[in-house]
């Protein structure tokens, strides 16, 4: 491995989260959008599968909301189409992503993220994001299975980051 790299990984502290697009950016046609947001930033892409959320995964997944009067609302539109769920790695990830994504309402969202950008009401916010560490922890169990986390470098970093 370039020894710059070695340096890199070894110096920057590196987090990961994860991020759901939604039904509503599948049938919008945003995964690309979406997707191409996050590399361009400088993430890094880990995991990247597409699946069909069911309740048992929803009850688990939004449990801190089960008892929110949207909730069956909030199921109904998860189950309402495939999701697109993937891993993104980084400098900062989880804060850095839901930057990106902005807040949860789209329509106070900022433009130039993407629920400022694209989204108008709720649920549909287009994507979900981890929204702390521990959280992204859970959540990478939650969807992923081992083998589908890929370790890789990714050269980039030579240009995103500059070893302490
Ligand atoms: P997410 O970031 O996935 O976290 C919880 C989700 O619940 C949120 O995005 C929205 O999709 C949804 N949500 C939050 N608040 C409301 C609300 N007031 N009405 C309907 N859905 C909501």
């Amino acid at each position: 491995m370039n020894p710059d790299l070695e340096k890199i990984k070894k110096s920057v502290s590196f987090e990961r989260t994860v991020v759901l697009v939604k039904p509503d950016g599948l049938q919008r046609g945003l995964i690309g959008e979406v997707i191409s947001r996050f590399e361009r930033k400088g993430l890094k892409l880990v995991a990247l599968k597409m699946i069909q959320v069911d309740d048992t995964l929803l009850e688990a997944h939004y449990s801190h909301h089960i008892d929110k009067l949207f909730f069956k609302s909030l199921a109904e539109f998860m189950k309402s189409s495939p999701v697109v769920a993937m891993v993104l790695e980084g400098l900062e990830a989880v804060e850095v992503v839901r930057l990106l994504c902005g807040t949860t309402k789209p329509t106070a969202a900022v433009a130039g993220s993407i629920r400022g950008d694209f989204g108008m009401g709720l649920p549909a916010n287009i994507v979900h994001s981890s929204d702390s560490v521990e959280s992204a922890k859970e959540e990478i169990v939650r969807f992923f299975e081992q083998n589908e986390i890929f370790e890789y470098d990714k050269t980039e970093y030579l240009n995103i980051y500059f070893p302490d």
